[in-house]
């Protein structure tokens, strides 16, 4: 099978899928699995990997859910799907509904959601439709129009969004060649732990893994509706993406939590941005602010002596691209030097000379 014949083709078998389920890719899925250097040393743990889900096509996890999403779309004859996002599921709808040739109309909150993102739903031709309130709003208002108007939620209220999702989990075991002991996973809507969960259990049922991993879930901890156990209103933080007061798939992301033994906790934007800072310029990867959530939430659950990972083996999703969210980096990053266009400016502000 060729390297990026996408999650439908690879894992079909796995999947809600029919003879008349159109097998459509962008190429998504088959994400690299890289060992972590100096984060590993830090955590003390056997070894840490980074999922890098920003290497799908449109940059984050979420083509493994679209993917099937639009082929069941297409399949049921839909002409067109709506989804509420933070960003990433509007990218990725409106790029595979671009692909299938259906029209995708995307609602996203008002200056929340960054620069990449939009830029992303735009161009693929999706209808953008700024709200003035919170995603949990959006999310509302898609469930009402979905009851009035002939069109497909792509959000992961959608089943076939999870079950896509669920593909990294196999990816993870196939190349590690068995579960990790340890999944820690930003939680926004908490689709993807769910969805994870799903897939490691289904794998470990087939005899593909031998053990289940601990899933440790991290909210932003002023958007942390599951570990304060109630509905937050007015969530907070500069993790855009994660920015959700009242996520759809809470019970499950409880149940994925209760069952695998692990931990939702949440992390402060201060934890989050050192670890995406970390991240960048300790190793080299790019990842966005609500991805690093993952890292900071590790990090923290180590240092408060709560997780030993000695002996164990720790996989961190890094669930988007650090490019969706140009504007966070140009905050944090060092600044630029500006000189004359002279090799003696140059080396004068470098200090060489
Ligand atoms: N990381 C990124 C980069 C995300 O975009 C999201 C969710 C999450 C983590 C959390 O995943 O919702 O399954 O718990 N983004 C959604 C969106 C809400 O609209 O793009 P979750």
């Amino acid at each position: 099978m060729s390297a990026h014949a996408g999650i439908l083709r690879r894992y079909g078998a796995y999947l809600p899928i029919t003879e008349a389920t159109p097998l459509i890719s962008l190429g998504e899925g088959d994400t690299p699995l890289v060992p972590s250097t100096r984060i590993a040393r830090e955590l003390g743990c056997a070894a840490l990997y980074f999922k890098l889900e920003g290497c799908n096509p449109t940059g984050s996890f979420k083509d493994r859910g679209m993917v099937l999403a639009i082929a069941k779309a297409l399949e049921e004859g839909s002409r067109a799907v709506l989804c509420a996002s933070t960003g990433n599921t509007s990218a990725a709808a409106a790029a595979y509904a671009a692909r299938a040739n259906l029209e995708a109309v995307v609602l996203v909150p008002a200056s929340y959601v960054a620069l990449g993102k939009l830029a992303q739903a735009m161009i693929y031709g999706a209808r953008v439709v700024v709200v003035d309130g919170n995603f949990d709003q959006a999310l509302d208002i898609v469930r009402e129009l979905a009851v009035r108007h002939p069109l497909t939620i792509v959000n992961s209220i959608n089943p076939y969004r999870l079950e896509g999702q669920k593909t990294a989990a196999f990816e993870v075991c196939d190349v590690l060649g068995d579960a990790p002991h340890v999944l820690a996973i930003p939680v926004g809507n908490a689709g993807n732990i769910t969805a994870y969960w799903r897939g490691f259990r289904e794998y470990h049922a087939l005899g593909r893994a031998t053990r289940l991993p601990r899933m440790l879930g991290f909210e932003a901890a002023g958007a942390a509706p599951i570990v304060r156990g109630e509905v937050v209103r007015y969530p907070d933080t500069i993790a855009t993406a994660i920015r959700i007061g009242n996520p759809a798939s809470w019970q499950a992301a409880v149940q994925a939590r209760d069952e695998s033994g692990g931990v939702i906790d949440c992390v402060t934007d201060e934890e989050i941005l050192e670890a995406y800072c970390l991240l960048a310029s300790g190793e080299g990867i790019f990842a966005e602010p609500a991805s690093a959530a993952s890292v900071a939430g590790l990090r923290k659950l180590v240092r408060e002596g709560r997780l030993d990972l000695r002996d164990q083996i720790a996989v961190c999703v890094l669930t988007g691209s650090g490019l969706k969210d140009p504007d966070r980096a140009m905050k944090v990053a060092a600044s630029v030097i500006e000189v004359p266009p002279t090799a003696s400016a140059v080396e004068a502000a470098l200090g060489w000379r």
